[in-house]
């Protein structure tokens, strides 16, 4: 995700800047992975480019782990596409 992204970033964004965030976050009793890419370049537009399958190979590959994709306006004004996903058990702190 953040290698089809950043790769986004340098093809699409006209981006001065891109900001890779990793993290865990708590909600309710679980925790999830978080993964953000935010860049300050043009923004995804109004019309999505038809016939291409970066995006939507994210979010298949994040719904195949029971994760959600979000793509938002960065607050730095570009695209952020954001990830969150449930932490593997194997992970879990007993
Ligand atoms: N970071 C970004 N900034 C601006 N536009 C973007 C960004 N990422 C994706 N896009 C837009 O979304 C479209 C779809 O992206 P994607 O599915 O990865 O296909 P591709 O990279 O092959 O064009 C791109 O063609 C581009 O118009
Ligand atoms: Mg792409």
């Amino acid at each position: 995700m953040v290698q089809e992204s950043l790769t986004n970033v340098a093809r699409h964004a006209r981006a001065r800047h891109v900001e890779v965030r990793v993290g865990l976050r708590r909600d309710g009793s679980r925790t999830e992975i978080e993964v953000e890419v935010g860049d300050d370049g043009c923004g995804l537009g109004d019309a999505p480019t038809p016939g291409r399958h970066g995006l939507t190979g994210m979010h298949e590959r994040v719904a195949e782990v029971d994760g959600r994709l979000e793509l938002q306006r960065a607050p730095a004004g570009g695209l952020c596409v954001r990830a969150r996903l449930p932490q593997p058990a194997a992970l879990t702190t007993p």
